[in-house]
């Protein structure tokens, strides 16, 4: 049986990112040397810093009446800049869709992937799905997984090579797969491949590589039923992140518990947030489902 364990995972930022504040519908935030303004549906509480200081920020994305919008800059504000995490090299960008390339508050998902697979001491073949820009991947290569990413978007995957030529990770096994996760799940299926650590970002809604249709709530219990049957006989993680569903974490943790079953173990799981510097309000984000094999006797 697996044991499951409901917990707040709080991020409190990094040298590069800080949650400067939040409310009115929005967050403020520094991603190293830039503040930016950005919509956040969850801040429907009233911002604590003065006007003056959001109306600042080198950038603010303003919405527009439909689903979209775009970014007004200061003159100062670079299209895409460097940031560091914990010794990663990468870009961040203003995105049309109001996103920058990397998800702050999944440093602490960084951290877990980059402890666990150092203390495996073996070695350890990760997937990635829907790995995006690559910063996971590069954490789980730098501990020494070897690594296999699969996204649908070229943009993302040039993206996340780019970062691994940033830092300095050229030289690991990283295998670079542009495909539909749900087809790359059932072929790798179909050659018996096995991977002794899984994580996976999946959107609420996306598009494979040839238009394939992703909807988290139709296609997520089917695709992780799929991944978890490629784990081998000795796993070392599972994680999976999820952004803007109307899951709940006790849901995604439903799935994934079922699959896992059999393997005992601890599945930790609830909201991810982001939480200022400064004592304040925490910012719910996301939720995740991670999972942990039984210790070693
Ligand atoms: C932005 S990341 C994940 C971030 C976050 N979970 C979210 O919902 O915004 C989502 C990634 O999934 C990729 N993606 C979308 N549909 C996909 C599919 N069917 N197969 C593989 N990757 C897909 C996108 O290209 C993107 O890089």
């Amino acid at each position: 049986m697996v044991r499951t364990v409901q917990r707040t995972l709080v991020c409190a930022g990094w040298d590069d990112y800080e949650l400067l504040d939040t409310g009115g519908g929005a967050k403020l935030e520094r991603f190293g040397d830039y503040v930016l303004a950005r919509p956040d549906t969850q801040a429907i509480w009233q911002p604590r810093l003065v006007p003056d200081f959001w109306r600042a920020a080198h950038a603010t994305f303003r919405r527009d009446a439909g689903e979209g919008g775009a970014w007004q800059c200061m003159p100062d504000m670079p299209r895409s800049w460097p940031m560091r995490w914990n010794g990663l090299s990468f870009r961040s960008e203003l995105t049309s869709f109001r996103h920058t390339g990397v998800f702050p508050e999944q440093a602490e998902h960084w951290t877990w992937i980059d402890d666990t697979i150092r203390r495996a001491g073996r070695p350890v073949r990760m997937l990635d799905l829907f790995g995006y820009t690559g910063l996971a991947s590069l954490v789980a290569a730098r501990a020494g997984a070897t690594v296999t990413y699969v996204d649908a978007s070229r943009p993302a995957m040039a993206w996340a090579r780019r970062n691994q030529e940033l830092s300095g990770l050229t030289d690991r096994p990283i295998r670079w797969l542009l495909d539909d996760a749900g087809k790359f799940v059932a072929r790798e299926k179909r050659r018996a491949s096995e991977y002794d650590a899984l994580v996976m970002d999946p959107p609420v809604f996306g598009r494979g590589p040839k238009g394939e249709i992703w909807r988290f709530g139709e296609h997520f219990p089917r695709l992780f039923a799929g991944a978890a049957d490629l784990l081998s006989a000795d796993p070392v993680l599972v994680l999976v992140n999820a952004y803007a569903t109307e899951i709940s974490p006790i849901s995604l943790a439903n799935v994934v518990a079922d699959s896992l079953e059999r393997r005992g173990g601890t599945l930790e799981f609830g909201e991810l947030v982001l939480a200022p510097r400064r004592p304040g309000r925490h910012l719910p984000t996301g939720i995740y489902a991670r999972w942990s094999p039984e210790p070693r006797q």
